[in-house]
């Protein structure tokens, strides 16, 4: 019979037992439920709601019974339904009448959110230390190839040459926001939600700052009805985790396009690459691919919790017992997706001369030539015009830019002159966007310092943690 037995003449039969147990997904908790008992234990022989021998029975209970799950020994039996009931059912076995005295002033539906906060800080410290580590690695691809150009695309199209550090550093920023994103979920599950029992508080003269400070919180929760059902925390990691998903793909994308024969931009290592089971010659890049495939299971975690929040009336609902599972693939999934881009990342070989060469074709300089008109006085539109023509000139004889005499320049414009040579290189095209934020080296060197400084500052930030 269940804990609640008292009031029940029959229990429910086996098949339901499973169908309401929350157990094969919540056991991942015990580490939170274990610590969260352990500090109301302390507290209420503190306030003297229990004698000072039962708490030290209740502690040295469960960190036997803490002791034995972590080693492999304890059976965990699907009838205790949740992890919660699984270690307090085996306390009292294991204790007798104290065991029973631990869930004075405390509800099931407290229990799972306290455990649940704890989980989450848990899940967001984990995938901020995987975000950093992922981040340093673009950082050191970016330093290795300092002056790298690759063509810059819109469209697909090429469009304008950047540098291949800039590139990287783009991706950057995006994992840095998600660390952002990942440190707002952490606080939002900062708060002690425990004391607050059922749904009302508790007649006993609990104190929940007690409970907070054993457990790590920042705070406590401000409303007992909110604290039980409230389970944002959880949508916004799930969120982080979806737009770090996200991220990702889009750099799977670009890695699995330039591996192909079309680019040739980059070989993957062996490690990161895959065969085929039929033909000899493939490498393929199924990792990229995977991961790319995975933000849809993740996406799919953070419409499943908003669907299962929505309309749900206050306090506590079984329907919330789905939150778990989600969040706990959507963290996993995503730590393992950015471990995997990082080493992925980090053991690739770039091939500078194909992306260089690649970004002599698509008349790239196009911008600048008509840059270089404007600044001589014609208005940009026509410049715009002038150069327009020009490229289409170049398109019917199968050449480039560059390929150009002056005179065939001069004949569209006499503002040409031999110094629009330099307008057609590569390197002084990328070189001249010196905007903060821009492709030029120098640009890029001074993003390289705030990259530092976000990296040291998120650094700082996790250790705070
Ligand atoms: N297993 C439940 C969950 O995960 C714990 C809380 C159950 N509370 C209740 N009154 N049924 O949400």
């Amino acid at each position: 019979m269940a804990l609640w037995g008292g009031r029940f003449e029959e229990g429910v039969d086996d098949f339901t037992q499973r169908f309401g147990a929350s157990l094969p997904m919540d056991k991942q908790m015990y580490a939170e439920d274990i610590a969260g008992s352990r500090a109301h234990a302390k507290m209420l022989a503190h306030q003297g709601v229990i004698s000072a021998d039962d708490a030290a029975q209740i502690d040295a209970g469960l960190a036997g019974i803490l002791a034995d799950i972590e080693a492999g020994s304890f059976a965990f039996d699907i009838n205790d339904e949740d992890i919660h009931m699984a270690v307090e059912g085996e306390l009292t076995r294991r204790i007798g009448e104290a065991g029973k005295r631990l869930h004075t002033g405390r509800s099931r539906n407290d229990q799972v959110i306290t455990d649940t906060r704890l989980m989450a800080k848990r899940l967001c410290a984990t995938l901020m230390e995987g975000n950093i580590a992922l981040r340093k690695v673009l950082v050191q691809v970016a330093e290795s190839h300092p002056g790298t150009i690759m063509p810059g695309y819109t469209h697909m199209q090429h469009a304008q040459p950047v540098l291949f550090a800039h590139h990287m550093l783009a991706y950057y920023w995006m994992f840095q926001r998600d660390f952002a994103r990942l440190a707002f979920a952490c606080d939002q599950a900062d708060e002690n939600p425990l004391g607050n029992a059922a749904l009302a508080g508790t007649t006993y003269p609990l104190d929940r700052r007690m409970t907070a400070q054993e457990l790590g919180f920042g705070g406590v929760t401000a409303n007992s009805l909110d604290a039980t059902s409230n389970r944002d925390f959880l949508l916004d990691l799930n969120y982080a985790c979806s737009v770090g998903m996200m991220h990702l793909s889009r750099l799977c994308e670009e890695i699995i396009l330039w591996s192909t024969s079309e680019f040739g931009f980059i070989t993957l290592s062996d490690g990161y690459s895959t065969g085929s089971s039929i033909m000899p010659q493939k490498k393929n890049p199924d990792f990229a691919e995977l991961i790319r495939g995975k933000s849809g299971r993740v996406y799919g975690d953070l419409m499943a919790l908003l669907t299962t929040m929505k309309g749900l009336p206050l306090a506590y609902n079984k329907d919330m017992q789905e939150d778990k599972e989600g969040v706990i693939d959507a963290a996993g999934t995503l730590a393992d997706s950015m471990r995997c881009a990082a080493g992925m990342i980090a053991t690739m070989t770039v091939h500078e001369d194909a992306m260089l060469a690649s970004a002599r074709k698509g008349f790239m300089a196009a911008t600048d030539v008509a840059d270089y008109l404007a600044k001589k006085g014609m208005p940009f539109r026509e410049a715009h015009a002038v150069v327009g023509h020009l490229v289409l000139l170049c398109e019917k004889r199968g050449i480039q830019l560059e390929d150009l005499s002056l005179a065939d320049l001069r004949a569209e414009s006499d503002l040409f002159e031999e110094d629009v040579v330099g307008q057609l290189d590569l390197r002084n095209i990328v070189d001249a966007r010196t905007t903060e934020g821009g492709t030029a080296s120098a640009a890029v060197a001074e993003q390289l310092e705030r990259v530092r400084e976000t990296l040291a500052a998120d650094e700082a930030v996790l250790a705070s943690r």
